[in-house]
């Protein structure tokens, strides 16, 4: 983004160039630490609610990486003039629900006072120097899966508009405030190839990042993308995040778009997600295993969404 120039040292594993989830330093033979950090505008209004996703979402990257998180700061925007107080401490008790989930622990945090309310964390994992995941390990012959339906920039767009029922809202809420913390376990277990969650650049913004990092040629499968059942309805209408037309606009060059995937389509899958699935790349005869296991642990719209090719590194093709 800016052309910063870096320090060389052989113990950061994974750094800034890459546009991974979470940088990765070794500490030892056996340990590596995993640092990321998020923070954004609510996008929800209950701020319990809002606590907890954007905690789920800050843990999301340490998952993506393959590891586990230990501990997590809180970082806190907040206009203490004119809102109260009582508002903060949901959002930190929300956030803390998830964090406990996590099996980490809250080790403090900063706050400053701003007009706009900002909230989300530092979180540090751990995770074994030559085990962890990168978005560059895809493998042709791979399939791809992804493990939580896409839809949910557009569900907070249409929140907005007062378009939302209750009902959809709520399965929003619960969609993003949920831990990819089984999807990661069980990835753990079977042994996967890549992995990376979806969040701002929509599934084939993240597609393509793997695609380029992997050097490989990527496959959707558009039928297969698992999406919130009220996504399409409110796609159609018009309530789509501008970030998903600036996604559009920004991948268009890499992308080869079947004629039988439609705008509306195209839309929901550049979709910006908050606290988006793993996009997890896995060896073909391990597939089932992960998306079995995946069920069996919840993660129950879990499905395979496409391959991995030997043609067209860089490039992304969707069926
Ligand atoms: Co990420
Ligand atoms: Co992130
Ligand atoms: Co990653």
């Amino acid at each position: 983004m800016c052309s910063l120039t870096l320090k060389k040292d052989p113990n950061l594993l994974v750094g800034i160039e890459g546009s991974d989830d979470a940088g990765i330093y070794r500490l030892t033979d056996d340990i590596a630490l995993i640092q990321t950090l998020d923070f954004f505008t609510p996008i929800v209004d209950d701020p319990f609610d809002f606590g907890r996703i954007a905690a789920a979402n800050a843990l999301s990257d340490v998952y993506a990486m393959g590891g586990r998180p230990l501990t997590a700061m809180n970082i806190v925007c907040f206009p203490i003039k004119d809102m109260d107080k009582s508002i903060l401490s949901s959002i930190l008790q929300g956030g803390l629900e998830i964090i406990h989930q996590a099996g980490a622990v809250m080790v403090g945090g900063h706050s400053v006072e701003d007009p706009e309310l900002k909230y989300g964390l530092s979180v540090t994992g751990i995770v074994h120097p030559k085990k962890f995941l990168t978005n560059a390990g895809a493998k042709p012959g791979d399939l791809l899966i992804l493990t939580k339906p896409l839809g949910t920039g557009i569900l907070a767009t249409a929140l907005k508009a007062s378009e939302l029922s209750k009902n959809a809202a709520l399965h929003a809420t619960e969609q993003m405030a949920t831990l990819n913390k089984d999807a990661a376990e069980v990835m753990s277990e079977v042994g996967v190839s890549a992995c990376t969650d979806i969040t701002g650049f929509g599934l084939l913004g993240h597609c393509l990042e793997m695609a380029k990092a992997s050097y490989v040629g990527i496959r959707i499968d558009t039928q297969k993308v698992p999406i919130i059942p009220e996504v399409k309805t409110f796609a159609a209408m018009g309530l789509i995040p501008g970030g998903s037309y600036a996604n559009q606009k920004f991948y268009l060059k890499d992308l080869w778009i079947d004629s039988n995937v439609d705008s509306i389509l195209l839309d929901i899958l550049f979709d910006p997600q908050t606290s988006g699935g793993l996009l997890i790349s896995v060896p073909k005869n391990k597939a089932l295993a992960l998306v079995q296991n995946l069920k069996k642990r919840n993660v129950l719209s879990a499905n395979i969404i496409g391959s991995i090719e030997n043609k067209t590194p860089g490039t992304v093709r969707c069926y």
